[in-house]
C-alpha cells in the first residue's frame, strides 16, 4: 500500500484544533482511497520560541524535507508580538520554512461553495453563475525578502523595507501563473504597480516575454489599485492572477472574503521539488484560539490541494471538496452561520465531512 508521510506544524492560536481536524480528514481518506499516511509532529511558531528559543528549530527544517508533505496550522499571537522582528514567529518560523524549503509560488484559490452563496458579502448579480478565482503568489522574494532595518536620519527614527526581484524569480512564477491558467480558463492577468515601482516595470516586461512560451493562453495586465477595486466590481473577468510577494497577500485576503469567509480559503506553497506546503489563509485568531469555534475547512480543504499536488490522489481530494460541499448544506461554524442551519464547533465540523466521505 502506498504510504505518505506528513510533517505536521500545528502552530500557535487555534493551529492545533484546525490541524487536529484536517488530519482526522485525510486519514479517512486515506482509509477510504486505500493508501496510508504517517504523521510526524514538528514545531514552528510561537510555540517552537516557547520551547527551543527559536521559531524555527533545525530540527523541524529535517522533519519537513524528510516529508512528502508539510501540513500546517498558524503562527503567531499576542504573546510574541513585542519581540523584535528578526525573532517574531512570522518572520523567523512561517517565513523562514518558505525559504528553506524554496516554496516559491503559493497557491491560493477563491471559490465560492454553492451553499455559501448567500455568505457572500457581494450581491448575486455581481458573483454571476459562479466564481473561480485563482491568485498564484510569488512567496520566496519581493518586500517580505528585501533588505530591511532601521536608522536616524537626520537625528529622527526611520525604517525601510526594499522589494528586489531577479529576472528568474519572476519568470519561474509566471510560468507557474501560465500553466495553472492553462489548466483552467486560459486567461491570466498579471498584477502589478508598473506606473511606479520599477520591480514592476521588470515584472511586466518579464511577464511579456514568457508569454510568448504560451500562446494559448490570453495575457492582460494591471495595476494592482484597480485589481482591488475589479474584484468586488465585477469579479467573473478573472481567471488566473499571478503577482508579487506583498500584492498577492492582500488580494488573497480580498479574494478570500468574496467566498463568504477567510475561514474558507486553503492554500498549496509549492517549489520546485519536494516537499510542498499546505496551509490555511487565515491566520492563527487569538481571540477565538481554544474556544473550539475556529472554522477547520480552510486546512481541510488545504489538504485537498496537498492530496491533488503532492500525493497524486485526485479522486481522494475530489471526494473531500464534495464531502466539504455537502457539510455546508448542513450545518456550519459561527463565522458562516445561517438562519435555519444547525451551529457546529470545529470538531463536529470535522466529524461532519468525515461522514460524507
Ligand atoms: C499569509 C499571512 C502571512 C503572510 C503572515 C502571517 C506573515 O498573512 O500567509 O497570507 O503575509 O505571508
Ligand atoms: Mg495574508
Amino acid at each position: 500500500m502506498q504510504k505518505y508521510q506528513i510533517a505536521v506544524l500545528k502552530g500557535d492560536g487555534i493551529g492545533p484544533e484546525i490541524v487536529e481536524q484536517a488530519q482526522r480528514v485525510l486519514t479517512a481518506a486515506a482509509e477510504k482511497f486505500g493508501f496510508f499516511v504517517d504523521y510526524v509532529p514538528a514545531l514552528l511558531g510561537g510555540c517552537a520560541i516557547d520551547e527551543t528559543g527559536t521559531a524555527l528549530p533545525p530540527e523541524t527544517v529535517t522533519i519537513c524535507k524528510a516529508a512528502d508533505a508539510v501540513l500546517l496550522g498558524a503562527v503567531g499571537g499576542p504573546k510574541w508580538d513585542t519581540l523584535p522582528g528578526n525573532q517574531r514567529p512570522e518572520t523567523v518560523g512561517l517565513l523562514g520554512i518558505r525559504r528553506e524549503l524554496e516554496l516559491f509560488a503559493n497557491l491560493r484559490p477563491a471559490v465560492i461553495f454553492e451553499p455559501l452563496r448567500h455568505a457572500s458579502p457581494l450581491r448575486p448579480e455581481v458573483i454571476g453563475d459562479s466564481l473561480e478565482i485563482l491568485v498564484v503568489r510569488e512567496l520566496t522574494g519581493g518586500i517580505y525578502f528585501g533588505d530591511r532595518g532601521q536608522k536616524l536620519i537626520n537625528g529622527t527614527e526611520a525604517a525601510y523595507d526594499t522589494e528586489l526581484y531577479t529576472v528568474p524569480e519572476i519568470e519561474r512564477i509566471a510560468r507557474i501563473g501560465f500553466e495553472m491558467a492553462q489548466k483552467r480558463k486560459k486567461r491570466l492577468c498579471s498584477v502589478d504597480k508598473a506606473n511606479i515601482l520599477e520591480t514592476s516595470r521588470l515584472w511586466r516586461q518579464t511577464v511579456k516575454r514568457i508569454a510568448e512560451e504560451y500562446p494559448d493562453v490570453e495575457l492582460s495586465h494591471m495595476y494592482v489599485d484597480n485589481c482591488a477595486m475589479q474584484m468586488v466590481r465585477h469579479p467573473g473577468q478573472f481567471d488566473v492572477i499571478v503577482t508579487s510577494n506583498m500584492f498577492g497577500d492582500i488580494l488573497s485576503d480580498e479574494a478570500a472574503m468574496i467566498s463568504g469567509s477567510i475561514g474558507m480559503l486553503a492554500s498549496a506553497s509549492l517549489g520546485a521539488k519536494k516537499p510542498g506546503l499546505y496551509e490555511p489563509v487565515h491566520g492563527s485568531a487569538p481571540d477565538i484560539a481554544g474556544k473550539g469555534i475556529a472554522n477547520p475547512l480552510a486546512t481541510i480543504l488545504s489538504v485537498a490541494m496537498m492530496l491533488k499536488y503532492s500525493l497524486n490522489q485526485p479522486q481522494a481530494a475530489d471526494a473531500i471538496e464534495q464531502a466539504v460541499n455537502e457539510a455546508l448544506t448542513q450545518a456550519r461554524t459561527p463565522d458562516l452561520a445561517e438562519e435555519g442551519l444547525a451551529i457546529v464547533n470545529c470538531e463536529e465540523m470535522g466529524a461532519l465531512v468525515c461522514s460524507f466521505l
